[in-house]
């Protein structure tokens, strides 16, 4: 009995280590399946991720903008195509850091000043034969520098320039044959005072397009490179009173008062012409936006490094709002009052530019109601 009882025992047990086995067994398998089919689920989306990268990277190397990501050391991380070119960066020198990497020595030296900002933008730049716009960006992890390409636009703008300068040579000669021959008719014409009215506003119009393309002459030349600055030396106090002499009539006209405060013995190094424009569109803007009977003043003063040198009126100045942009091509605060005057709108786009092309800048300050100072600051060459 014994005997049957530890065989039924044995075989009870035996049944229970091969259920444990089968079960043990079945799990493993169940285990290595699902292992196979996560590892195979990995496997695809690390070729899914391999491949968009790759997309990504062929996409930036089209780009025609210049991109260079470095990590928080300065270690080149990704270049493309037009920035591997343009900076000269081989494809060894991932890795590297970006002063070892970048060739362009320009380049180096904007990214090291600027390593610990977040952003920066540079004024274009030329570097082999192309114009850029230079940006560094940065976060806590990666560093960036953006190369714009401006090239085209550039190209554009030129071949814009190139038209209006021609244009304007163009109607140059037309507009002053037109100008004298109804000066002729308005001699002929004096006992028709029907006809002199409508000659004189036909004049006054032609006066204003001769002015209009004289000026746009002036801005294209100072905006070409081919119109090198000569620099003179110009007694400032004899300079100046020749101006306010040549505008004179005007002033009169307008009851203006206007003084000139330079000591006698001022001699600045300057290019004459670059200069003449500014001095006299501030002079007569201060005359013409002046109020009846007011008057003008025109100081220097001496600084360190640079020269100062202001126009201040007592006219109707100019709207805060309107200061931005009193800069820019064709802007007029009261379009019609100006027109009247004979304005084109271009008179401080000139002093702008031509201050710049001196190394200068140009400040104002205005009041309504009281009146505006221009201040032009230059440096001493
Ligand atoms: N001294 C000033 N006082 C008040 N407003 C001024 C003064 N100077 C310029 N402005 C304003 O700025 C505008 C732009 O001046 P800008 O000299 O460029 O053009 P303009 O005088 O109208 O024409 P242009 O000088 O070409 O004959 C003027 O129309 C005028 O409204
Ligand atoms: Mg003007």
């Amino acid at each position: 009995m014994e005997a049957i009882l530890f065989a039924v025992t044995i075989f009870f047990a035996t049944l229970t280590l091969l259920f444990a086995y089968i079960a043990y067994t079945e799990r493993r398998k169940r285990e290595r399946v699902l292992i196979t089919l996560r590892l195979n689920r990995t496997k695809e989306e690390v070729n899914r991720r391999i491949d968009s990268t790759k997309l990504l990277a062929r996409a930036l190397s089209l780009l025609r903008e210049g991109i260079v990501i470095m990590d928080p050391y300065g270690r080149v991380i990704y270049t493309n195509k037009f920035a591997r070119e343009l900076l000269d960066i081989s494809p060894e020198d991932t890795e590297k850091f970006f002063y070892q990497a970048i060739k362009n020595f320009d380049v180096v030296s904007m990214i090291n000043e600027s390593f610990n900002e977040k952003y920066r933008i540079w004024q274009e730049k030329k570097i082999k034969d192309r114009y850029v716009q230079i940006i560094f960006g940065s976060d806590m992890d990666e560093k960036v520098l953006l190369l714009i390409d401006l090239t085209p636009m550039k190209k554009y703008e030129n071949l814009k320039k190139d038209f209006i300068a021609n244009v304007s040579h163009e109607l140059k000669t037309p507009v002053a044959t037109m100008k004298l021959l109804l000066e002729t008719l308005e001699e002929e014409c004096k006992d028709k005072p029907q006809a002199e009215k409508f000659l004189r506003k036909a004049i006054e119009r032609v006066n204003y397009m001769e002015q209009l393309i004289e000026d746009l002459i002036t801005l294209s030349m100072l905006e070409s490179v081919n119109f090198p600055v000569k620099i003179t030396t110009v007694k400032l106090k004899p300079f100046i009173e020749k101006i306010v002499h040549d505008l004179s009539e005007f002033a009169e006209k307008r009851k203006i008062t206007v003084k000139v405060e330079i000591p006698d013995n001022i001699s600045i190094k300057i290019d004459e012409k670059m200069f003449h424009a500014i001095m006299k569109n501030l002079i007569d803007n201060a005359i013409k936006y002046n109020k009846e009977g007011g008057s003008v003043e025109i100081a220097f003063k001496e600084y360190t490094n640079e020269i100062e040198i202001s126009v201040c009126d007592t006219g109707q100045g100019i709207p805060c709002s309107h200061i931005p942009f009193i800069f820019e091509r064709f802007y007029r605060v009261e379009r019609s009052r100006s027109r009247k005057l004979g304005g084109t709108g271009l008179g401080l786009s000139i002093v702008k530019l031509a201050t710049e092309r001196l190394k200068g800048k140009v400040e104002l300050e205005s009041e309504e109601g009281k009146g505006t100072c221009f201040r032009i600051y230059l440096p001493k060459c």
